[in-house]
């Protein structure tokens, strides 16, 4: 009697085995480290990213180029996590670690070639990381937050290469303010300085403000623009007639009757008004709507008012101005109310916005950037969190590194020399780690049009030479000592970048078996194989 075969999985289930199975996962990763090569550096390109609504977003910054790219392939979605926790751990270097990644896959892939085993591998690339981590501590050097020239110039070489190139000078003037202003006991929460956007003027009137600026004016023109002493009121319900939920049907037969039915639906909302007049406000910002019966009598009464007013905006004005975010008008007193000198509509080309300065709490502060488009305006909004991230982190740690691929030169050859020292076959691991780094100031120079191996192997006999802080210097495009010439970078870029990398390269390397249920939509894991085409990314 012939045997039965054994059925283990349904039949939508497929599988990708042992050297298929990382081949396809290592393709997907070098395929990601790719797409965003081009942009690395102060001489990178930037991509135009258009979403299935049409939106366009030019960029050059790693994380947001993979996360609109809506990647599907399992492996390279584990790239695009190393950008994303690059981003919320740092703020900037989200290119750096895609790009370390993905070469510590590929030249993993030299290695399986060579029949050495990935748990080999794995062991290798995790010596070199720790040992990568040690150096790093051995070379960063110590600033204070009395070198405002060196923040200074880490924010400017976040920003070289973005749009916000041009102004670099004047927004690391507003970013290392805005920073050192917000640093409380040696703690920064950069959620404490607020961004606004305002299109119209140019990009050079981006400003510092203290105080908050929100994207909304007063709803009514009738109200005061300008109210000294403000007591402000926030609320976070609807200052409207109640909205039946379910269709309601009134049947009138008089006029009288309808008469009386507008009436009281009036009287509620003069009640409601007259609350917050009690309470002593003259500013109400309001989560929600704001009918034009409420907008009358609040206008009346004098009182400035913004309805729609985000959340997180209203958090903010609460932690600045001491308001307490109110949920019922029975709440509202004195006592829920916040102090600010003054509350201002302030009008920008086309957009009304409203300041609030002289806050209770002197540390609120806005970022105002301005510029000719959305887009534009989109892309420097980036390069000042990049740059405020790397501020940031440099105050916090107080420990920075050398740029321009100097860093990445250094701990490839210290890393050679400590694979010199190992017998084993993880050697021959420790070594391409260290030619991984390398990668780094490699796309540096060839996307300034620079010969790669020319400028590595200059680098190269450099460092060996002592020179530690060798780098590309893309101002000059020469390779010199690039502390000198100030291209100066928080250590935690580097830190952070290379153990996210071997981290996601080491689980990457250990996956012998993909086992993907195809459900309805199909599957994704075959696809890396066939390359990009615009209707499948991946
Ligand atoms: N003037 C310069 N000359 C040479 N290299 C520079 C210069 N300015 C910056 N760099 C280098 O450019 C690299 C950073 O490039 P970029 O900002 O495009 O990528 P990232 O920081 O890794 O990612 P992202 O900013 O997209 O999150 C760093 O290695 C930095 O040292
Ligand atoms: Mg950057």
């Amino acid at each position: 009697m012939p045997e039965k075969p054994v059925v283990l999985m349904p039949e939508d289930v497929q599988r990708l085995l042992g050297r298929d199975a990382q081949r396809n996962n290592i393709l997907a990763a070098k395929m990601v480290a790719e797409i965003v090569k081009t942009t690395l550096g102060p001489k990178g390109m930037d991509k135009m990213l258009v979403s299935p609504t049409n939106d366009i977003t030019v960029t050059n910054d790693g994380v947001t180029i993979l996360e609109e790219m809506q990647i599907e392939h399992p492996a390279a979605r584990m790239m695009v996590e190393i950008a994303k926790t690059q981003e919320t751990e740092v703020g900037d270097g989200t290119t750096t670690a895609v790009m370390i990644a993905g070469k510590l896959l590929e030249n993993a892939e030299k290695l399986l070639d060579k029949k050495i085993h990935p748990i080999v591998i794995t062991k290798g690339y995790r010596m070199a990381s720790e040992k990568a981590q040690e150096i790093l501590k051995d070379i960063a050097i110590k600033i204070t937050p009395d070198d405002e020239d060196v923040l200074k110039q880490i924010a400017m070489t976040a920003m070289t290469g973005k749009g916000a190139e041009d102004s670099r000078d004047w927004f690391a003037d507003i970013i290392v303010k805005a920073v050192k202003q917000i640093r409380d006991n040696g703690k920064i929460n950069l959620g404490d300085i607020k961004i606004e956007k305002s299109k119209g003027d140019g990009i050079k009137d981006t400003e510092l403000i203290s105080g908050i600026v929100i994207d909304k004016g007063a709803i009514s023109r009738d109200m005061p623009n300008l109210v000294r002493g403000s007591r402000i009121a926030l609320v976070d319900f609807p200052l409207e007639l109640r909205n039946p939920e379910i269709e309601t049907k009134i049947s009138i037969s008089s006029p009288e009757q309808l008469h009386g039915f507008i009436e009281q639906e009036e009287r509620g909302i003069r009640e409601m008004i007259e609350k917050v007049k009690l309470s002593g406000a003259n500013v109400i910002f309001c989560q929600k709507g704001i009918d034009d019966f409420a907008q009358y009598l609040l206008a009346k009464e004098k009182i400035y008012a913004c309805r729609r007013v985000s959340r997180s905006d209203m958090e903010k004005i609460s932690k600045a101005t001491g308001a307490r975010i109110v949920s019922n008008l029975g709440e509202l007193s004195p006592f829920e109310l916040g102090n600010a000198d003054l509350v201002e509509e302030v009008v920008h080309g086309e957009d009304f916005l409203t300041y609030i300065r002289g806050c209770q709490n002197p540390k609120a502060l806005t970022i105002l950037i301005h510029g000719g488009s959305e887009h534009v305006i989109d892309e420097i909004e980036r390069a000042i969190k990049d740059g405020l991230g790397d501020v940031a982190c440099s105050l916090q740690s107080g420990l920075v590194v050398a740029g321009g691929g100097a860093v990445e030169m250094e701990l490839a050859k210290r890393i050679r020399e400590f694979g010199n020292s190992l017998s084993g076959r993880e050697q021959l691991a420790v070594e391409e780690f260290a030619s991984a780094l390398e990668f780094i100031p490699a796309s540096l120079a060839e996307n300034a049009g620079l010969d790669p191996i020319d400028v590595i192997a200059e680098l190269k006999s450099r460092h060996d030479s002592g020179e530690k802080n060798a780098g590309l210097n893309l101002f000059t495009n020469k390779i010199e000592n690039v502390l000198e010439a100030r291209i100066i970078e928080p250590l935690k870029i580097k830190t952070q970048a290379i153990s996210s990398a071997s981290e996601v390269a080491i689980m990457i390397l250990r996956i012998d078996d993909v086992i993907a249920s195809t459900g309805k939509r199909g599957n994704d894991f075959g696809k890396a194989q066939r390359g990009i085409g615009p209707e499948d990314m991946f």
